[in-house]
């Protein structure tokens, strides 16, 4: 099965409609920045890398017709355009990540032409979506030496395809050691409220012919307790400069369920989803979404008095004395996070 999750075609940005899964397989072409702005609020593309890949290209789709005649009003459509595509979540670093990386070669090209400027926002945009296919690979690589035969891994979410450019950062690492002729089996939460791991993870892992079984959130302790978990390995949506890492809701109670039973708790992620302006997870933006999200199953049937009081964060964080290593692109992060996290990405942008 190969499948894109996000993709450039024919003028416009192709994605995966993930709300419509797992009953169809359905494509959207987005060719304005609004459709694109609520195809990452209502999740219809979801995932951190995959935020990344529609926000670079999101950009040159805002400013592509832009009727500017000089680059300080280039530069305003540019900057309007960024603050609007940041304004859709605010948890995931690879959205940010790649907003300012597009901008910046505005910036570094401000004396050419405008029309030059935006063939470089493109390329700069499609460089994104490349490397993302790249890096996963080799989180891939890095990350399968981990799993040894007949591994049993938990995870959470959707770390797959379906939240990157074509590969997968959690399920990535499983695809390589699939790949490597090893047996694994996955366990899967359901991933409440939006039922990512229910809905995402099992259909991308059943596709891929992996061994998946699917648990409710809050069988995962009794799991644990009952030996049939080897290894914990989730996405993350941004790792803070000491290792601290957010992601879904419910990472973070795994990670200390992990700990109390002596299961290693791998977090998978690209380095464009670190954020070393941040000293830890506590300065790390948390989204709170809906509450129609939580009252009701994936919007369709009530399960909670309509006008009860809830609470609901879309990620939490991950103190990083709970993570046994971080799984990047450029190798696997080890404590102390904070050294050895800043000497990777170092020698990685020298
Ligand atoms: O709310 P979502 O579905 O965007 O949340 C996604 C996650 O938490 C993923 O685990 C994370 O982005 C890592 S994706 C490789």
């Amino acid at each position: 099965m190969r499948i894109k999750t996000i993709e450039w075609k024919n003028n416009k940005i192709k994605l995966i409609d993930q709300t419509k899964l797992p009953k169809k397989l359905e494509y959207i072409y987005i060719n304005d920045i609004k459709s694109l702005w609520k195809a990452i609020k209502f999740l219809q593309v979801r995932g951190a890398p995959a935020l990344g890949a529609a926000a670079g290209l999101g950009i040159y789709l805002a400013v592509k017709d832009s009727k500017a005649k000089n680059f300080n009003e280039f530069s305003k459509d540019l900057d309007k355009q960024a603050r609007y595509i940041s304004s859709s979540r605010p948890t995931a670093r690879n959205l940010f990540w790649a907003i300012e990386r597009v901008c910046s070669i505005a910036l570094r090209n401000k004396n050419k032409p405008i029309s030059i400027i935006k063939e470089l926002l493109f390329k700069e945009a499609q460089k994104i979506i490349e490397e993302d296919a790249t890096a996963c690979r080799s989180i891939g690589f890095h990350g399968g030496k981990l799993i040894k035969n007949n591994d049993t891994i938990l995870t959470i979410c959707n770390a797959g395809i379906l939240a990157t450019v074509d590969y997968g950062t959690a399920l990535g690492v499983i695809y390589k050691a699939k790949e490597e002729g090893k047996k694994v089996k996955v366990f899967v939460c359901e991933t409440r409220p939006l039922l990512q791991g229910a809905r995402l993870t099992t259909w991308e892992l059943m596709k891929k012919g992996i061994d998946v079984t699917l648990i409710c959130d809050n069988t995962a302790a009794a799991l644990m307790k009952e030996g049939k978990v080897d290894k914990v390995i989730t996405g993350a949506d941004r790792i803070a400069s000491n290792g601290d890492t957010a992601n879904k809701i419910g990472t973070f109670g795994l990670a200390i369920l992990a700990q109390n039973h002596n299961i290693p708790f791998y977090v998978a992620a690209p380095i464009s989803t670190f954020d070393l302006s941040i000293r830890n997870g506590k300065f790390i933006p948390i989204e709170e979404r809906n509450a129609e999200e939580v009252t009701q199953i994936f919007f369709k049937q009530p399960i909670a008095p309509r006008n009860v009081k809830v609470y609901n964060p879309a990620f939490d964080v991950t103190p990083n004395n709970l993570i046994t290593a971080i799984i990047t692109d450029k190798g696997i992060i080890k404590p102390p996070y904070k050294k050895n996290i800043r000497r990777l990405i170092k020698v990685d942008s020298r």
